[in-house]
């Protein structure tokens, strides 16, 4: 097994998803290509995962490390230990047939329904992460820092404070503060924690228990992924009812803005595409955007700006603005191509959209990711209106391939286009201004010239997870600190 550099720490990163397994979202583009970029760095990074089917059928060499034997409603349970495709990087995989091996997403079945048992099976993660923590899963690999990301894997900081005080230090990374692992109270029984975490002080969140506060409260150290998402949750406004537990962490709350993998994204060696290019030779993207065209049947048009969404259809993404824009932004000339799943109310919306607009909407109801691919490299612009956004990855697909983000300045968004430099950028969540943003485009891409000037220097700009994974390790570095001077304990 690889060893990190002398010095460097060992890194347990604890998540539910990771890119091209299991992905729901950003997150699993994150768990894929920050641990690389770490191990890069000179750290000795290793992933724990839930053995979904797509996990256990991926990971190489897997062999069994520890026997977990009956847990959390699991009748038998194994810790396998095998290695990623593509990166090679070592992976734990907690093999326990009756919480994970089912067909389905990893929170959902195929109809959309919450699994009835998601308490345990992500109660299972965090206590597995903790256990190898306390050198007892895996005696040979004792990691120095668990990093675990979302309400899935937050149960590991509660259950290191609980049972396990010396243990590693814990980070833990919240991508989205509006999915928090919230179950009735009485599921409290099934989780082996000592009753002082069942209160306000601990995991109680308005009689619920809550696993985001598990993360929030009991790690050393809380990041998000931008700094801007990092000030907004501590407000009101963004907080979803945990502001006040954000702002209790003071400075131990900070944001660490994400990469993209730039092997992935990368539109001068992307096979998803009709034609590469990068920021030298152009003429590939036109070729894109007519293969684009052509194969959604869109008007063959090289004039008009064609806008694309690729994106979960959620109340979080603002695709309620662009409904309304619609008609007005078809008028003015403007061509949209999206790809996205979700509410079953914004689904027939966008269809309802492609009926009234045929040749100028072109709506793929699907999760495709090499249609993704084709997307952003063949639009002009990309647009991402969301009302809140952790940090938003596909504005920075848009950055690395040309094409343009149209955001609205909330959270990473902000934090990532430079209005008038890089993209374009606007404020209130109305229709009005994102149809006013869009008009600015519009003047902008009349100017080929300018606009390619636009194009240039997003593709300049340097979003790889070498930056974002050194800064992780310093604050590694603090957390250790924190944890050797005061120790996150269990409730009093
Ligand atoms: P979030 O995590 O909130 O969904 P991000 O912008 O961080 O938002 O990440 C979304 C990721 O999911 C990106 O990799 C994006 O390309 C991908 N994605 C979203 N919807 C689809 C879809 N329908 N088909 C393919 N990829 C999608
Ligand atoms: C979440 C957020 C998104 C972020 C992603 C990865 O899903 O909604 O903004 O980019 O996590 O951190």
């Amino acid at each position: 097994m690889t060893a990190g550099l002398p010095g460097a720490p060992r890194v347990l990163h604890a998540a539910a998803e990771v890119y091209p397994l299991v992905k729901t979202g950003g997150l699993a583009d994150v768990v894929a290509a920050l641990p690389p970029a770490m191990a890069a760095a000179g750290a000795d990074v290793r992933l724990l995962l839930p053995g979904f089917p797509q996990v256990l059928d991926a990971v190489t060499g897997a062999r069994p490390v520890c026997e977990l034997g009956p847990c959390f409603g699991a009748l038998r349970a194994q810790l396998l230990l095998g290695r990623m495709p593509g990166t090679h990087l070592p992976a734990y995989v907690i093999d326990a047939p009756h919480l994970y091996r089912r067909d389905g997403g990893p929170y959902q079945a195929s109809d959309g329904t919450e699994w009835p048992d998601n308490q345990r099976r992500f109660a299972l993660l965090g206590w597995v992460g903790a256990h190898l923590a306390a050198g007892e899963a895996d005696p040979q690999w004792v990691p120095e820092v668990v990093h675990a990301h979302d309400w899935h894997a937050a149960l590991a900081c509660a259950y290191i404070a609980d049972h396990l005080p010396t243990a590693a230090a814990t980070v833990y990374t919240v991508h989205n503060l509006a999915y928090q692992g919230l179950f009735p109270h009485d599921d409290w029984a099934l989780l082996g924690l000592s009753s002082r975490f069942m209160a306000p002080a601990g995991l109680e969140f308005h009689g619920q228990l809550s696993f985001m506060k598990a993360g929030l409260k009991f790690a050393d150290r809380v990041t998000t992924v931008s700094p801007s998402y990092a000030r907004e949750i501590a407000t009101h406004e963004f907080g979803c009812g945990l502001d006040g537990v954000v702002r209790g962490r003071g400075t131990d709350v900070t944001g660490i803005l994400n990469g993209i993998d730039e092997v992935v994204w990368n539109p001068a060696t992307d096979a998803a595409l009709a034609e590469r290019y990068d920021a030298e030779r152009l003429d590939g993207k036109l070729a894109c955007r007519r293969a684009l065209q052509t194969t959604l049947g869109l008007e063959a048009d090289d004039h008009s700006l064609l806008l694309t969404i690729v994106s979960r259809l959620t109340a979080q993404k603002g695709l309620d603005l662009v409904l309304a824009a619609l008609p007005g932004l078809v008028r003015e000339g403007v061509q949209l191509a999206l790809q996205g799943t979700g509410d079953a109310a914004l689904e027939a919306a966008f269809r309802h959209a492609e009926q009234a607009h045929p040749g100028r909407v072109r709506v793929h109801i699907g999760y495709d990711e090499a249609r993704a691919h084709q997307l952003v490299a063949g639009a002009d612009v990309i647009a991402v209106p969301s009302r809140f956004e952790p940090c938003g990855l596909t504005q920075l697909y848009g950055l690395r391939y040309g094409t343009l983000p149209l955001v609205r300045r909330v959270g990473g968004l902000g934090d990532t286009v430079r209005d008038g430099a890089t993209g374009f950028v606007f404020e209130a969540a109305s229709a009005e201004a994102l149809q006013a943003c869009v008009r600015r485009a519009m003047g902008l891409h009349a100017d080929p010239t300018a606009w390619r000037t636009m194009m240039r220097r997003g593709m300049a700009q340097d979003h790889s997870w070498a930056g974002p994974a050194r800064e992780y390790l310093a604050l590694y570095e603090q957390a250790r600190l924190a944890r050797r001077r005061s120790p996150r304990l269990a409730p009093a």
